[in-house]
């Protein structure tokens, strides 16, 4: 098996590779220090100001092992956190969060045209998506620029530009929180949906996600099918785009669109397009034939709910402290000092509003805490 890793903070990785010593793709470099009363600003894309009770940073699986014995792990509520850029914390965290830091990537050939790439739960999932292009591995690139951490990847299936991180997922590597053992979940084992999987259902708060494996093309194989990928590259002159060119146009689109966490608190779209029957669609076709809608299959159609919350007249508007973005109605912002509970509370008028004038409920895709 090739192992490759991937920046110079590695180095000491690579040093004892050299050297002949068997590593795996956790080997622990700091310390781990479990702080009380921690401010979770930082570590939040809202930008919400809150603290957790307890909180750890951790490294490797032996540090994740040792964690589990200790008495705040076994005894408070826990948070596993990522890259905090799908959660809204409304009060304090009153008891653990835990910062997965794992790192490493290795990639190994598996057949002529695909590669088995596996990745931790802490790395930059952006960062992933750049590591993988220039490897010329195709499956992820329409993924691009997503905030967050890998870990978090399969959590709510993270979808884009016309794909799916399911469509790329091998398996996926989690520590049982009640065994201390790392279980494997097949692709068929996640049941992922959109925006959904096992760990939001039945497994949730009972794993911890280590790392990722995806299978991904070592053939260019690239997806063009949304259409603003296809307009973003016409104006872009390009008529056969490499993978690494369909990144710089799904990364175009998005700054175009989504504002900047690090410039203005946000989570990304805040609720899910609603699935509904195509009987509902028809019958609101007729009021709104200009409403936006997607096949899911014979009998079920998407809606876009930027659409739905836009026409109630909320886009660009401001509330307290937070308000709606102005160039796409799902992502609701913090202007700078709102709580998670003025953002709750703007969330569910703009859920009565679009049950009062479509019918149809929203349902929330951020994590409330
Ligand atoms: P966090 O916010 O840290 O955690 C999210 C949830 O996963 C929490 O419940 C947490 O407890 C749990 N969790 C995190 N890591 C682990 C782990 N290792 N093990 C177990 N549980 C864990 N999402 C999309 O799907 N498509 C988009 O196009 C998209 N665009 C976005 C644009 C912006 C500007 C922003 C801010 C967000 C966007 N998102 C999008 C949402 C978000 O980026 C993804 O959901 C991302 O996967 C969250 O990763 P994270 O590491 O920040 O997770
Ligand atoms: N639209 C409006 N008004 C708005 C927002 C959107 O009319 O305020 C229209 C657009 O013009 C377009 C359609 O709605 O015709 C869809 O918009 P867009 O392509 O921006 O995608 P979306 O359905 O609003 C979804 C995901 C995004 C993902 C994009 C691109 C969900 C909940 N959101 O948004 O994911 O980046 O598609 O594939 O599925 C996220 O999950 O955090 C996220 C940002």
């Amino acid at each position: 098996m090739k192992i490759e890793f991937f920046n110079v903070q590695r180095l000491f990785n690579i040093h004892l590779t050299l050297i002949g010593i068997f590593i795996d793709l956790h080997t622990p470099i700091v310390n781990m220090r479990i702080v009380r009363n921690v401010n979770l600003k930082p570590y939040n894309t809202f930008g919400i100001d809150v603290k957790a009770k307890f909180f750890v940073e951790v490294d490797s699986i032996k540090n994740l092992e040792k964690l589990a014995t200790s008495k705040e792990f076994e005894t408070e509520k826990k948070l596993v956190l990522g890259g905090g850029s799908n959660i809204l914390f409304t009060e304090n965290f009153d008891g653990l969060v835990i910062k997965i830091n794992l790192k490493g990537i290795s990639c190994e050939a598996i057949s002529e045209s695909q590669t088995l790439v596996s990745a931790a739960a802490g790395e930059v999932w952006h960062d992933l998506v750049l590591f993988t292009i220039n490897k010329g591995l195709s499956g992820l690139e329409n993924l691009s620029l997503i905030p967050g951490c890998v870990g978090a990847s399969p959590i709510q299936n993270i979808g884009a530009y016309g794909v799916e991180v399911k469509d790329t997922i091998h398996s996926v590597e989690a520590f049982n929180i009640r065994t201390g053992k790392t279980d494997r979940f097949s692709t068929e084992q996640c049941r992922f949906g959109y925006r959904d999987s096992i760990f939001k259902n039945e497994s949730k708060n009972k794993y911890i996600i280590t790392q990722v494996n995806f299978v991904l093309s070592s053939v260019q194989s690239i997806n063009t099918s949304y259409g603003a990928i296809e307009q973003e590259l016409q104006q872009m002159g390009i008529d056969k785009p490499t993978i690494k060119e369909v990144s710089e146009a799904v990364c175009s689109i998005r700054n175009s669109k989504l504002p900047n966490p690090k410039i203005i608190g946000n989570a990304g779209s805040f609720f899910k397009n609603p699935v509904i029957k195509n009987e509902q669609l028809n019958e609101l076709r007729e009021i709104y034939p200009t409403i936006i809608s997607y096949k899911v299959d014979q009998a079920h159609a998407k809606l876009a709910a930027g659409w739905m919350i836009e026409q109630c007249g909320w886009k660009g508007k401001t509330v307290g402290n937070c308000g709606v973005h102005s160039k796409q109605s799902l992502v609701l912002i913090n202007h700078g000092n709102a709580t998670g509970k003025e953002v709750l509370d703007l969330s569910e008028q703009i859920i009565q509003s679009v049950k009062e004038k479509f019918n149809v409920t929203l349902e929330r895709e951020v994590n409330i805490l």
